[in-house]
């Protein structure tokens, strides 16, 4: 069963988010690289949303490194964006909000909608990405990273646990679904669907080297598990984890160190002027 609302933004740890900090900020910066700058020469300095901005650590790097003249970071997460104080700027504010419900107040209103590790918390990337795009302004541009490991058996195992009891009965039969698409898939989309004719989409393979393979179960707490911890009593919880750990390390081995690959989608697109 498919819950249509993947986030609800109680279960994120941003210290247990950071604990990674460098491996989840690469992603970030490389989908940067891909936003077209002479944009910002050519005109006004540009406006800017970034969606599901988590503590706006990253945000405010991208307000600078663009000279921005306004940026909106939005997420729905009150534990992120309580963090988010170090991190504001002359130009730059946080909303705490739903990406798809502010996708309807700001129609065209951005030059710039970036998003990093985000949209793959909203189910239905059919009906997701047309939302977003909605946000650009006619001629304005894009960039989305998503990952893409759910080949992985650190992104399948979850599942499995929780269609057994007793966490099938404790999630009311919910599980946390993968939306995210293949990536010609997500260019085909973007072309055919947005009428993007100027568009790059590119899979990359991040590697995260591991001390072992246990290391992995820190990585997930922060990022796909937290859906888990949202819904199960903290017992519960707990229990899920020890689960967790145990048939990872039973399937992939109780090596050390452990090589961890983690593939992830960047794409860009121009929305037509
Ligand atoms: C993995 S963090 C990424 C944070 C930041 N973009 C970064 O690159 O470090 C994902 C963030 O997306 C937010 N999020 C997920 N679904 C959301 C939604 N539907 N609306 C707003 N924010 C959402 C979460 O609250 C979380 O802070």
């Amino acid at each position: 069963m498919v819950e249509q609302s993947a986030s609800r933004g109680s279960g994120w740890q941003p210290a247990q988010y950071a604990q990674f900090r460098d491996e989840r900020s690469r992603p970030f910066y490389d989908l940067a690289t891909l936003v077209e700058r002479h944009d910002v020469a050519a005109g006004p300095a540009m406006r800017v949303a970034d969606l599901g901005c988590g503590t706006g650590e990253l945000t405010a790097w991208l307000h600078e490194e663009l000279g921005a003249r306004e940026t909106v970071a939005i997420d729905s997460s009150s534990v992120m964006l309580a963090e988010s104080a170090p991190y504001m700027r002359p130009g730059m504010r946080f909303e705490q909000a739903d990406i798809m419900e502010e996708a309807g107040r700001y129609q065209g209103a951005f030059d710039l909608v970036f998003s990093n590790a985000a949209l793959q918390w909203i189910l239905d990337h059919e009906t997701m990405l047309p939302r977003v795009a909605s946000m650009v302004r006619p001629g304005g541009q894009f960039a989305i990273q998503v990952p893409n490991n759910g080949a992985h058996f650190s992104h399948q195992v979850h599942a499995t646990i929780a269609r057994e009891e007793p966490y099938a009965s404790a999630l009311g039969g919910l599980v946390r679904e993968d939306p995210v698409e293949s990536p010609e898939w997500y260019a085909t989309f973007l072309h055919d669907r947005l009428g993007c004719t100027e568009q790059r989409v590119r899979l990359e393979v991040y590697a995260h080297p591991m001390q072992s393979t246990r290391g992995i179960v820190e990585w997930v707490k922060g990022s796909v598990l937290t859906w888990y911890r949202e819904r199960l009593s903290a017992e519960l919880y707990a229990r899920f984890l020890a689960e967790y750990e145990r048939r990872l390390v039973e399937r992939l081995g109780d090596r050390s160190p452990y090589f961890y690959t983690f593939s992830r989608i960047l794409m860009w697109g121009r929305v037509p002027a």
